[in-house]
């Protein structure tokens, strides 16, 4: 995305921004908030607060997107005429630079996996996966390091060269193959012994297990995996074709977000019984599970190796749209200067993941506010930046701009939506948002 040149179509339009917004939070993220806060009851207000709260915001997010039609710090004083509003646009770009620091820590995962299964194959040893030790991988500093640093580097090579078009063009294989390889994962998972019980361990919400901090977790996940409040989901509205359908491109992301995250969580909690672990087990529950599961296959070592393959492209479509953002804020869509500023930001995003990566492991004892380093920057921008960028968003929308432009550029109302939309936007959101951060201050 070198200039501000359109999609040619609208199914063009939502793979791209699908291929960006389906990634880490879906299938890695999901799986192991919903284990730690209560399964049933996490998934229950995650589908509220995605379909109520996270559809609505980006509805609204792909409007002014299509409405500003230019990169992200300049949208909002374009929109409105004053300058100062493009803090907004700066704050989401401070979002997705500490997002790709810390979202480069498991990316280096993926990578150190894969590494271990090629080594595998080439060495001819191919009847069982060989178990990866978990806890031992997470707190060698050299190999995780080296396993983020290959991450960035790949996402950094992509951006300079300018072809995430090409990616995304693949993405149109890539995505239902990883679906399809889902299935594959879940069916198999279901026939596993005890396998009942993880599926009502997800599906089945149980009150008690409703908690004031796994409802606040549960609406970072909504913004987390919709990258609402970024300004991620503006930039690619702002490159849409006009003839873009807002609402039910919104509704497919949304749909396939959810479809994802359940899928994942199908994967992987009806394993649990049968490999001894506990759905608490953090940010390596899919990690540790998944290869197991896989371990029971037939070929289980080349779906693995498939899988694994699927999975970095969904990460790595979402990380070039992380960058991409720094790059296109930062050049102003000036083309002579990408490579340069994509250096620059990959860099300071590799500075910025090594402490996220070594509070797995040496610096496992620093904890303070949400828990480790890595805690603490996952929940700065899932519970702070992303719902502060939306929530100023809410305000320019609500307060600022033209009721009947955005009516235009709402598009085709079947069903009388725009009225309930706008005055949820103008009322109702900030409101949320503003309770969420109190309700979080204590
Ligand atoms: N939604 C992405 C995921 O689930 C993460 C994300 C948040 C993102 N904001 C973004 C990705 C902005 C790209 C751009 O993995």
């Amino acid at each position: 995305m070198s200039k501000q040149s359109e999609w040619k179509t609208s199914t063009g339009f939502i793979l791209a921004s699908a291929g960006s917004a389906i990634g880490l939070g879906a299938m890695w993220k999901f799986p192991y908030m919903a284990g730690i806060y209560g399964g049933g009851a996490f998934l229950l207000m995650f589908l509220i607060f995605t379909i109520f709260v996270g559809l609505p915001l980006l509805i609204m997010e792909f409007t002014v997107g299509k409405m500003g039609r230019t990169y992200t710090t300049q949208i909002y004083s374009k929109l409105t005429g004053k300058k100062w509003l493009n803090v907004i646009g700066w704050n989401g770009n401070l979002a997705v630079f500490i997002l790709f620091g810390f979202y480069s820590v498991i990316g280096g995962w993926i990578i150190i996996y894969m590494g271990n299964v090629i080594w595998q194959i080439l060495s001819l040893n191919t009847s069982h996966l060989t178990q990866l030790n978990f806890e031992a991988m997470i707190s060698n500093p050299w190999l995780t390091v080296l396993g983020q640093g290959i991450f960035i580097f790949l996402t950094m090579i992509i951006v300079m060269l300018g072809v995430e078009k090409g990616l995304e063009k693949a993405s149109k294989i890539m995505m239902p193959l990883l679906f399809i390889f889902l299935i594959i994962v879940v069916v198999k998972s279901l026939t596993l012994d005890g396998s009942i019980e993880g599926v009502r361990y997800l599906l089945q919400p149980r009150v008690e297990d409703i908690s004031m901090e796994g409802i606040l977790f549960a609406l970072g996940q909504s913004f987390f995996t919709l990258s609402l409040g970024t300004t991620g989901m503006i930039t690619y509205a702002s490159y849409a074709p006009k003839t873009m359908t807002i609402k039910s491109s919104a509704i497919s992301i949304v749909l396939m977000n959810i479809l994802v995250s359940v899928l994942a969580g199908l994967a992987i909690f009806p394993a649990l019984k049968t490999f001894g672990y506990q759905p608490q087990e953090g940010p390596g529950l899919l990690f540790k599970v998944l290869p197991l599961v896989f371990d029971k296959m037939h070929f289980g070592i080349a779906f693995y190796l498939i899988f694994l393959i699927l999975f970095l492209f969904a990460a790595l479509t979402s990380s070039i749209s992380l960058l991409e953002l720094n790059v296109s804020n930062f050049t102003k869509n000036d083309n002579t200067k990408r490579q340069p500023v994509a250096l620059i930001a990959s860099i300071l995003v590799f500075l910025i993941s090594i402490p996220a990566t070594l509070s797995f492991g040496s610096l496992s004892g620093v904890k303070f506010g949400a828990g480790t380093i890595f805690d603490n920057m996952d929940f700065v921008v899932s519970n702070i930046l992303m719902p502060l960028g939306a929530l100023g968003t809410t305000l320019v929308v609500g307060q600022l701009l033209d009721k009947k432009l955005l009516q235009e550029n709402f598009g085709r109302d079947k069903f009388k939506l725009f009225l309930p939309w706008y005055y949820l936007i103008k009322f109702v959101m900030p409101v949320v948002i503003i309770l969420v951060f109190i309700v979080q201050l204590f």
